[in-house]
């Protein structure tokens, strides 16, 4: 049994004796399957290997269902899925076999990008580990060693707290594959008229002309040209827009099970969450066993407690009152069984194809039932998480590029602390020294920051070849050190034991190890329950020591997530 099928098999809120650990197969999933689904896996089954060939010797039946599985019997999808994954290119066979998460945050790279629309930036992951293209892009530029300009030695929180400036708050969108979250941010930014309708319909002729004419409001996200052939979103799309009381920061998140480390990316910038989930019959249970659920998990090992449920396309089912129901109990069942607090849950039924429930109000008479808030107006009443304004200055890149203002201009939100022009920062892990030339927050210019704004920041007086995206920007005198063992209180997804692991923390990500398991912890209270054991299993919390093959900026506090072979297999806080 694969890990992903024994997390997916596994019932959280039930006991630890649902783990179907005996490593049998696909059969005890297929236990699972109602007739029509059997019927439809097994028709699908012989499609694919029909449609392979001779190749079709190169992947196994529970691959084949795996995939049909995961794409709800989507052969084509599936068959796309499986050729590039196991059947080509034929070339890798010899070289040393990458870790999935490699594969993709290769493929990614490769990919063209089209020019991004005003106000939506797509991220090119970059692997924390390796020189990425960043690098490559500017190495050849000189240093700006330009005169400094001099700071004005403000006393930052104090001039934050005289601004009384807007709040800010940046939001993860994410949930299975399809379930609309694109679909949905589209039409939220067509209706607070941040897009024109314009554009939509230069979009939807677009989208017609390649098949794809349901995705133009997804294309507002979706700017790759991969992401508008596939239909699926690859790596996270910021966008802006703001209310009467504040400025938010859309993260819209990759559904697709094989872009997970970029769902990990968002979720690490974001204040709170939107789960979308599809209430199509089947889709929502579907999902249920399928990313829904990991990214709840995921969500809350990272700190995220905020979450709204956007129950989606119930124009599907009629807007009928009973389905929204039935998953607003399911989805409240599993996120209590993952430690969420049901007061910091809130449920929307809406469509994002139709615009319901979104800015206005439904106007679809079958959805008089509901006389909630929109999803605007539950976005609006979310707190922000608490600023760590007094810490030391921590910012994680996100972006690193050439503008005019600088040779070296990266982007980030800022973690913790804050920082102003003239000041002088550290880059971890190279350890080169930097100087803020000049900020911009919302792409106006300002004196300085503070934890929990997305900011510009122009860079002189450093060599852009010592910054890559996944670094961190830190305090000069309170620098974060580089590390290659840590401790970490995890909460296991599937079996841990010594093994081989990718260390993921926001867009970093490196190979390491798990070395030692030094204790099983009570989940409650979180004391020792059991000295060194030699395995864990899934839903249990552990203390467990790692060590990575580089040095790399962690320290207390941090969240990572460790995943194995494509799959998440623990995540928790660095202690
Ligand atoms: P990934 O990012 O690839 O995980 O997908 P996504 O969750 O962003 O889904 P996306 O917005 O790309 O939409 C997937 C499909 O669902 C598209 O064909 C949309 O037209 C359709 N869809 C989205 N929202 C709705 C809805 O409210 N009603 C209906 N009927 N279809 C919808
Ligand atoms: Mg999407």
């Amino acid at each position: 049994m694969s890990r992903h099928q024994a997390y997916r098999n596994y019932d959280y809120e039930n006991d630890i004796n649902e783990y179907d650990g005996d490593g049998d197969g696909y059969s005890d999933e297929g236990e699972e399957l109602s007739p029509e689904d059997r019927a439809q896996m097994d028709a699908g089954t012989d499609e694919i290997r029909a449609s392979l060939g001779s190749e079709s010797s190169k992947v196994t039946t529970q691959q084949i269902q795996e995939a049909l599985w995961h794409y709800y019997y989507d052969v084509d999808k599936s068959i796309a899925y499986l050729i590039s994954k196991f059947i080509a290119p034929p070339s890798k066979k010899k070289e040393p076999v990458p870790s999935p998460d490699d594969v993709v945050l290769a493929a990614q790279s490769q990919a063209g990008s089209k020019k991004p629309a005003a106000g939506t930036s797509k991220k090119k992951a970059d692997s924390g580990t390796k020189k990425g293209d960043v690098t490559d892009r500017v190495k050849d530029l000189k240093i700006d060693d330009t005169p400094l300009p001099k700071s004005k030695n403000l006393d930052v929180l104090k001039e934050f707290e005289k601004a009384n400036s807007k709040k800010s708050a940046s939001f993860v969108v994410v949930g299975h594959v399809d379930a609309g979250k694109s679909t949905l941010m589209g039409r939220l930014l067509l209706d607070l008229h941040v897009v024109d309708q314009r554009t939509i319909q230069k979009y939807r002729k677009e989208a017609a002309s390649i098949g794809k004419s349901s995705f133009a409001l997804a294309w507002v996200l979706d700017q790759r040209s991969e992401e508008r052939s596939r239909g699926v979103t690859i790596d996270i799309a910021t966008n802006r827009f703001e209310t009467d009381t504040t400025l938010f920061t859309i993260l819209d998140a990759p559904g697709h099970r094989d872009f997970i480390p970029n769902m990990i990316a968002g979720a690490s910038q974001a204040d709170f969450a939107i789960l979308v989930v599809d209430a199509t019959t089947g889709a929502f249970e579907a999902g249920l066993k399928g990313q829904t659920r990991e990214h709840a998990l995921l969500l809350r090992s990272m700190g995220v407690s905020r979450i709204i449920v956007a129950v989606n396309k119930l124009d599907t089912v009629g807007w009928s009152q009973a389905r929204f129901d039935e998953i607003s109990q399911q989805v409240s069942g599993f996120l209590s069984a993952t430690g969420f607090q049901l007061k910091n849950v809130s449920f929307v039924p809406l469509s994002g194809l139709h615009g319901d429930n979104i800015v206005a109000r439904s106007r679809d008479e079958a959805a008089d039932w509901y006389s909630g808030k929109t999803l605007v107006e539950e976005l609006e009443g979310s707190e922000p998480m608490a600023r760590a304004l007094h810490k030391p200055l921590r910012l994680t890149i996100s972006e690193a590029y050439r503008s005019t203002q600088s040779p070296l201009t990266v982007s980030g939100r800022i973690d913790s602390g804050s920082l102003q022009a003239g000041d002088a920062l550290l880059v971890q892990p190279s350890g080169e020294k930097a100087y803020v030339k000049s900020l911009e927050l919302d792409h106006q210019p300002v004196d300085w920051a503070v934890a929990g704004q997305n900011v510009i920041i122009h860079l002189s007086n450093i060599d852009p070849i010592h910054v890559r995206v996944g670094d961190i920007i830190c305090d000069t005198k309170q620098p974060i050190a580089c590390i290659d063992t840590f401790t970490v209180k995890a909460l296991a997804f599937d079996i841990l034991m010594p093994m081989q692991v990718d260390v993921h923390r926001g867009r970093l990500h490196a190979a390491g190890q798990i070395t030692e398991i030094s204790a099983l912890l009570d989940k409650v209270k979180g004391t020792v329950a059991k000295k060194k054991p030699k395995i864990v299993k899934p839903a249990s919390v552990a203390r467990i020591v790692v060590k990575m093959g580089t040095k790399v900026p962690l320290e207390a506090g941090q969240r990572v997530v460790l995943r194995s072979g494509g799959d998440t297999v623990a995540a928790g806080l660095l202690e």
